[in-house]
């Protein structure tokens, strides 16, 4: 099989590229090296450092590849609002762009990158009244330290479910929605370019590589980033939300496998999948299992400070890939975990 795969010098990315490269697929990299990712430096050789917003200028590039592999995009939390235009343009611009330019070169098969993100909070239920979708968590509220969603009818604090794909969708920051947006864009292409893709919805991916300590990288890597300082992980809330670590290993290789599937299979094709471990674990958990493994004596502070766009659980069902996809996460949280605390990341 031969790829397209953009955002190649990512996290992700780069992971995916050395699963296909063993496996025997050639891989054809592009990557923006954006600043607020890799701060000044050069693409690593054989990347074509190009943005998705001008793929229609790629000309041979893309002629004569069995799939693209949709990595690039600009990740974080939507830090600013003055951030909203540059979210808008390398993730939405970036994606309908580069979707014109298959549909002119004739390729019509795409795995996308798409995230837990587009859930906005997970799937709740309350002890007496079943299902229940709790309205957004007040400011009042969590200032009072009480940081669970609660029962609309009775009021009580609500447990958490797995989310499956029908979940209802509803992104909370400006990245979650650019990321949403990808995937309508995906599916309205896949209708009229007569195409077939799938979106892979990771859930908190961590592992070798990871970015360090930035606005933008994961809780895991300021978790550990924390521990190297000599500081004890400020862990946000209670510690109590779950949350769903996958490894980028295992996120590699569903991107794998979902290339697999698009290009032997048919047209007229859209699914999304949730690619997650299966193991929900608390984010103090998390804290607790990284400072162990690092050795420290150091133990995480719960500070009880809370950031108001987060979401309080989201935890994920990876029974849809497993039946549709054949994917099933090889590296549980408990290892994966232990072996990321000192792991090389990506300054
Ligand atoms: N890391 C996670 O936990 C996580 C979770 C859910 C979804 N995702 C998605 O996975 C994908 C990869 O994320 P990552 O964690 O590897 O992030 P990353 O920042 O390490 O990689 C993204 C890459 O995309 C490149 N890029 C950005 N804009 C570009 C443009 N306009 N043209 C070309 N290249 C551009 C960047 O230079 C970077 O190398 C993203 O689509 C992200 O939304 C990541």
């Amino acid at each position: 099989m031969k790829v397209l795969l953009t955002g190649s010098a990512g996290f992700i990315g780069a992971a995916i590229a050395g699963q296909l490269e063993a496996a025997g697929d050639e891989v054809v990299r592009v990557d923006l090296m954006l600043e607020k990712a890799h701060g000044v430096s050069t693409a690593p050789e054989g990347t074509h450092q190009l943005d998705v917003r001008d793929a229609a200028q790629w000309g041979p590039l893309i002629d004569g590849v069995d799939a693209v592999c949709h990595q690039a995009a600009l990740v974080g939390a939507g830090v600013a609002v003055g951030d909203l235009p540059e979210y808008a343009a390398h993730n939405d611009l970036g994606t309908a762009a580069l979707l014109a330019a298959m549909h002119d070169a004739g390729v019509a098969r795409l795995v996308l990158a798409s995230s837990m993100v587009v859930y906005g909070e997970g799937r709740y239920a309350c002890p007496t009244h079943g299902a229940q979708t709790p309205p957004a968590r007040t400011v009042a509220a969590l200032d009072s330290g009480d940081f669970d969603n609660h029962c609309p009818v009775c009021a009580q604090p609500l447990g958490w479910e797995l989310v499956d794909e029908r979940a209802r969708l509803d992104p909370r920051s400006t990245y979650a929605a650019s990321k949403l947006a990808q995937e309508h864009y995906t599916s309205a292409w896949v209708r009229q370019a007569d195409a077939s893709a799938v979106a892979l919805r990771y859930h908190n991916v961590y592992g070798p590589g990871m970015p360090r300590d930035t606005p933008y990288s994961g809780v895991a890597a300021m978790f550990r980033s924390s521990l190297e300082r000599g500081e004890a992980p400020q862990v946000f809330e209670d510690g109590g939300q779950m949350r769903d670590f996958v490894h980028v290993a295992d996120v590699a290789r569903a991107n794998v496998v979902a290339l697999r599937a698009v290009t032997e299979g048919g047209s007229g094709r859209y699914d999304a999948y949730n690619v997650c471990s299966g193991e929900p674990v608390s984010i103090l958990d998390v804290a607790r299992a990284l400072a162990a493994a690092t050795g420290s004596d150091l133990e995480p502070v719960v500070t009880g400070d809370f950031r108001t766009g987060d979401v309080r659980h989201v935890v994920a069902s990876p029974q849809r890939a497993g039946a549709d996809l054949g994917f099933t996460a090889r590296i549980g949280p408990e290892e994966g975990l232990a072996e990321f605390a000192t792991a090389p990341l990506r300054a």
